[in-house]
């Protein structure tokens, strides 16, 4: 494949957003941040230098980095993030993978702002497994403040109540023309009449699941995180933060302005969100886009679902079919269970200003552990040389209690442990985790991302997880393949992948006020036998803490 090199500086940039200017921390300038785009089998270098006021690290999200964990990017996990000042050049190349992915950085909020595409075009002389569009363009859902993002965090870690939501959603960055002073900036994806273009969605938005339409075209999913899928017609997308979805839309409708808007979906009230509408338009290049005296017209909104539509949320889910088929691991062996939940933890540091009840804050856990981020190096490196005292490789397989994870119950049934627990697999071994959304405290959707992986998802449920019956449900000849996968409130995912890339990989909500919270593990793979099953050296100049 061929290598591409490119410099990322990471600045602070002044942007214009719902009336006021602010300062944000971009990729050169660029907001969203540049398109990386290679084809399948290539190559990328990216020096990144920190001349923001924080500190930073990249994830490219979905990424394999087999065998290459160090370019990873989750501070803390693979690496020290990389201080004011300081360079760190990731290197990786793409194996094996097609489609949309993205890039964002893994330090607190700075995704808010830091964040692009990474398209991956199948290798040349090979294409797509549909008809070529004749046009693509990247689409992605974001989320603004009009406050630097890290300011709402830390206000919402002081107090340890739920952070500021949102004051925008966008479209490649712009809100739009229902948010006060955006109309001029709003984001225009032209076509030809008749032409067949590819949308690639991808959700960047920090906390909140969102759901996407464009007035009277339908859309033909046909990719979700870089894995292609068997082809289905929608009105809706439903997408989690974190993931990515490609629809083929067809311009067959009367030459005009079509509003293409999302706007956030949550099975649950939970805490507060933000319900705001964000636009773009699809607009057809001809006459009839202008009116008589000579100012574009305007667009027709498309019908977006209620906030709490689950029906049309779990049946645009529910269509998804892989296209890989007989390589799901049918033998099992790490049997894994985790539960997913939120609660309250009483305030052990004296700085949370604790505004819960009793004295607590918020926390979230899985299997009763609340993942502790490392301080002073991170655990790749602390497993590399041998550090003692980083991590331990005790996150229990199940959870330490049984109990109706349906049911709101109290709090002192479920007191976490804080800590960073890792859990060790096998080279090679065949994983299930049935991850079990629990509705104590409060009741909310968690979409979950694993790095380092994809993974078929071959059964979802309701209620309790029953595993002398819902296995025999599992669909274990055309599951869909995904990185990211919500779990709804009371309900479960099941999920299987082969333990094929050694490294420690992340394991965490994708909403980012989560994983403040401590919703996360690791998966610490060790190394199989050779060069060719093992991590591979770390690259010089890696940040140090
Ligand atoms: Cu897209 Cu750990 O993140």
């Amino acid at each position: 494949g061929e290598i591409h090199h490119h410099q990322f500086v990471i600045q602070p940039t002044a942007v214009n957003r719902l009336c006021q200017t602010q300062q944000v921390m971009t990729v050169n300038g660029q907001f969203p941040g540049p398109t990386l785009q290679v084809h399948n089998g290539d190559t990328l270098v990216i020096k990144v230098t920190n001349a923001g006021k924080y500190d930073i690290s990249l994830h490219w999200h979905g990424v394999r980095q087999m065998r290459n964990p160090w370019a990873d990017g989750p501070e803390y996990v693979t690496q020290c993030p990389i201080k004011p000042g300081g360079t760190y050049t990731y290197r990786f190349t793409i194996e094996n993978q097609e489609g949309t992915l993205w890039w964002h950085a893994h330090s607190k909020w700075l995704r808010a702002t830091v964040y692009g595409a990474l398209i991956i075009y199948p290798k040349p002389g090979s294409s797509y497994p549909f008809l070529k569009p004749t046009r693509e363009f990247p689409l992605l859902l974001g989320e603004w403040w009009n406050r630097d993002p890290m300011q709402v965090l830390r206000q919402a870690m002081i107090t340890g109540a739920a952070p500021n939501i949102s004051d925008a959603y966008t479209i490649n960055a712009q809100p739009g023309d229902l948010y006060a002073c955006s109309n001029k900036d709003t984001t225009i994806f032209p076509v030809e009449a008749g032409e067949t273009i590819l949308l690639r969605i991808i959700n960047a938005a920090l906390n909140q699941q969102l759901f996407f339409a464009i007035a009277n075209h339908q859309m033909t999913v046909v990719e979700a995180d870089a894995v292609y899928t068997k082809p289905f017609t929608t009105n809706v997308v439903m997408i989690g933060p974190g993931q990515t979805t490609n629809v083929l839309v067809t311009a067959n409708q009367p030459p005009s302005r079509y509003y293409m808007a999302a706007t956030a979906y949550a099975s649950a009230p939970g805490v507060a969100f933000d319900n705001t509408t964000t636009t773009a338009i699809l607009e057809y290049k001809a006459a009839a886009c202008k009116s008589k005296n000579g100012s574009p017209i305007r667009p027709i909104l498309p019908q977006l679902p209620a906030w709490n539509d689950t029906n049309t949320a779990n049946a645009f889910t529910a269509q998804f079919r892989g296209l890989s088929k007989g390589k799901v691991p049918l033998e099992i062996h790490e049997n894994l269970f985790f539960t997913i939940n939120l609660g309250q933890i009483n305030c052990s540091r004296p700085s949370f200003r604790c505004q819960g009840p009793n004295n607590t804050r918020f926390t979230a856990s899985m299997n009763n552990v609340s993942f502790v981020f490392p301080k002073g190096t991170s655990i790749l490196q602390a497993l590399y040389q041998n550090t003692p005292g980083v991590f331990t490789t005790d996150f229990p397989p199940v959870p330490p209690l049984q109990f109706d994870y349906t049911g709101n119950v109290s709090r002192g049934l479920w007191t976490p442990l804080r800590g960073t627990k890792l859990y060790k697999l096998k080279f090679g071994s065949h994983v299930q985790i049935v991850l079990q959304n629990t509705n104590i405290f409060t009741v909310e959707d968690h979409p979950m991302h694993l790095h380092g992986y994809h993974f078929f998802v071959v059964g979802t449920g309701k209620g309790n997880f029953d595993p002398t019956r819902d296995p025999a449900n599992f669909n274990l000849v055309d599951p869909p393949v995904r990185n990211t996968i919500g779990t709804t409130p009371g309900g479960w995912v099941a999920i299987r992948f082969v333990a094929d890339n050694p490294g420690v990989w992340l394991m965490h909500c994708h909403l980012d006020v989560h994983i403040g919270w401590g919703l996360a593990m690791a998966f610490l793979v060790e190394n199989g036998v050779g060069k060719l099953n093992s991590i591979e050296a770390p690259p010089p100049q890696l940040p140090q803490c």
